[in-house]
């Protein structure tokens, strides 16, 4: 294989520098035991749509955006910003917006099979969650690399998928630290970009409101599929 020729302004260009990788490996009963309890604690996560406006401190937040931040991504572009917003205005400023578009998706530009599979999650056009929660995640999957100061641009690849499972380990972080979240994908959604104002290589991906469930907070009554439906032996 011919070695490739590297762009001096690309952070993923450089040589192959293995290094060892000796990681800590628990006892069977230790595994098991975490692993149950990580299933319990999975089980327990649902979407909470109504937040109390308790305050929670940014720390947490901070420690499951770094979780985010270890997921796998293809070739290690790591395609992803996360946008964390507390300060009122701009919470309010999202949730108009986001009312705006919502109120015309349901008052006609969604079809009828999307209406009928969200009327049993009980779903409107009133996200008040966008300003009762003390904090919105907002995620930014980077279309491709964009240097800033020079204009030079990459492909980056698996950008989806990438940012997914980011998202899916910041979930996860979240609801070990005992918070509810909603993963919000307001539709279309371009106007986050504009209030946060990202650069132009970055596309929102999802919201999350993140906080504690309102007390008097209802899930709709909905199951999960079992094992033996999602899971095949070949
Ligand atoms: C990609 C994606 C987009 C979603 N978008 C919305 C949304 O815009 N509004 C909403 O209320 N819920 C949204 N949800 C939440 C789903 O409705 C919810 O995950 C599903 O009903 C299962 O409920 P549970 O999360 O409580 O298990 C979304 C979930 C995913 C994965």
């Amino acid at each position: 294989m011919n070695a490739p020729t590297f762009d001096p302004r690309d952070p993923l260009a450089g040589e192959y520098r293995p290094v060892p990788y000796r990681p800590t490996v628990p006892t069977a009963e230790v595994a098991d035991q975490r692993q149950r309890q990580f299933l319990d604690r999975m089980q327990q996560r649902r979407s909470i749509r109504d937040f109390s406006t308790e305050p929670v401190p940014i720390e947490l937040v901070e420690r499951a955006i770094l979780t985010a931040g270890s997921a796998p991504s293809g070739a290690h572009a790591q395609p992803w910003t996360f946008a964390v917003v507390g300060d009122p205005d701009v919470k309010a400023a999202i949730r108009a917006a986001a009312e705006e578009e919502e109120r015309r998706s349901y008052d006609g530009r969604m079809p009828d099979d999307w209406l009928a599979a969200l009327h049993r999650l009980g779903t409107d056009e009133v996200k008040s969650h966008l300003t009762d929660a003390p904090w919105l995640v907002i995620v930014f999957a980077q279309a491709h690399y964009l240097d800033g100061d020079s204009g030079y641009t990459r492909k980056h690849y698996y950008v989806q998928e990438s940012v997914g499972i980011a998202v899916g380990l910041l979930l996860a972080s979240l609801q070990l630290a005992g918070l509810a979240t909603l993963t919000h994908t307001p539709s279309p959604m371009k106007f986050l970009a504009e209030i946060c104002g990202r650069p132009a290589n970055e596309r929102p991906y999802v919201v999350i409101p993140v906080g504690r469930p309102a007390p008097d907070a209802t899930v709709p009554d909905i199951a999960r599929k079992s094992l033996d439906e999602i899971m095949v032996r070949i």
